[in-house]
């Protein structure tokens, strides 16, 4: 093998990413008002299932989150659900809002949100008043939740949804790794009523940066454009609101357009990545984290952990290892609970993901990966844990 190192997840940049690019700079659209925009729209509607009036980008997947929120309803203080192990960009979303994560564990095969926890933590926490739910300690109003796929699959949002309507609670899912899942054989526009996708560059398909907003609520939809856009109701600088310059450029929608053209291809290359590794690494003492059965992965990134792991075995001490075989692997994401900012928030008790988040391990999964370079991945990890 080279002595080039293998990153997790890097951009497959392969198709006419610098072709849109030079249009952009010839036409002089380089910022937020272009033609690569719509079409970025207009194909990603179609890829989750949606018409183009029901997405609309953002420049990240975070102020997507923060705006769909806001146009949501979310007012200072209300309290949101979230799954203690995801990204910190969601809990610092609802932060940014005002509200507060209510911190929850998830289920061990999946990693995302336990359902029957929520019910249960609901169920005994809070109390109904005007239609709406309020934790009881606290004293705040619960405005909804945020599941989050992850790895490429979604949470189990049939359940999540069936809560959201019992407790009259706002779903938006986030779904920032979400694109190009299924659930229950439906595309991603279709298994909620909102939620968002990042662009970021580590994501299945990258803009270099950005994000999206989706519901089949339109006019939530035109509420998100318009906070993106300062709120600004005329050429005159009439804004009738506290709005935010959050659109996506047109450099970056050419990027995102290149991208998602390919898409069918990306597809298909983390498809293989991920039958090679289950393959290659086809052996007992290791598991991996898989959607249920009602989800279907985009397998944008692998991860696995190790069971029954030999005495002694040290998590950092097998990271150290595979760097110097130049695998450059990491822990994955710390959980919201740990995390300085949301140590004080409420949570329930994280009995799973206390004991998980630091035997996860996620698998270099970009969509140029070889089987050459699976293969000694996965021999590497083979020879260090027999
Ligand atoms: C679960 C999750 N939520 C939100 C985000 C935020 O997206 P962005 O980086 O585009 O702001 C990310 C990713 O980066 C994420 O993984």
């Amino acid at each position: 093998m080279s002595k080039k190192t293998i990153e997790v997840s890097i951009p497959f940049l392969s198709g006419n990413e610098k072709n849109y690019l030079e249009e952009c700079i010839k036409s002089n659209y380089v910022s937020s008002i272009g033609p690569f925009v719509n079409q970025f729209e207009n194909k990603l509607a179609n890829t989750i299932g949606l018409k183009p009036d029901q997405i609309t980008t953002t420049n990240s997947g975070t102020s997507a989150l923060k705006l769909a929120l806001i146009a949501s309803g979310i007012k200072r203080d209300d309290l949101v659900i979230i799954p203690s192990y995801t990204f910190i960009a969601t809990a610092n979303a609802i932060s940014d809002c005002g509200g507060v994560p209510w911190i929850m564990d998830v289920l061990p095969e999946s990693l995302t949100l336990d359902f029957n926890l929520v019910e249960e933590e609901i169920a005994s926490k809070t109390f109904m008043k005007d239609g709406q739910i309020f934790h009881k300690e606290l004293n705040l109003r619960v405005f909804g939740i945020v599941p989050v796929h992850v790895f490429g699959y979604a949470p189990e949002l049939e359940e999540i949804i069936k809560l959201g309507k019992k407790y009259n609670l706002n779903i938006i899912a986030d779904a920032a790794g979400g694109l190009g899942s299924l659930y229950k054989n439906k595309k991603l526009g279709l298994t909620v009523n909102s939620g968002i996708v990042s662009f970021n560059g580590n994501k299945i398909i990258t803009s270099g940066g950005g994000g999206m907003f989706f519901s089949n609520d339109r006019k939530i939809v035109e509420r998100v454009k318009h906070l993106a856009s300062t709120a600004r109701l005329t050429s005159n600088y009439i804004h009738d609101q506290i709005g935010f310059n959050y659109r996506i450029s047109n450099l970056h929608a050419a990027v995102g357009l290149a991208q998602i053209e390919n898409f069918k291809t990306i597809l298909e290359r983390k498809l293989q990545i991920s039958n090679q590794y289950k393959k290659y690494l086809n052996n007992p003492k290791i598991n991996f984290f898989l959607s249920g059965k009602n989800s279907k992965s985009s397998n944008w990134l692998n991860a696995i952990s190790f069971n029954n792991l030999f005495s002694g075995f040290n998590i950092d001490d097998f990271l150290k290892y595979m760097q110097i075989n130049n695998i450059n692997i990491r822990h994955y994401w710390r959980p919201i609970f740990l995390q300085p900012p949301y140590i004080k928030c409420p949570r329930s008790s994280q009995e799973i993901c206390s004991n998980i988040y630091k035997n996860v391990i996620v698998l270099p999964s970009s969509s140029n990966l070889s089987e050459e370079e699976v293969k000694y991945i996965s021999n590497k990890i083979n020879s260090y844990i027999q």
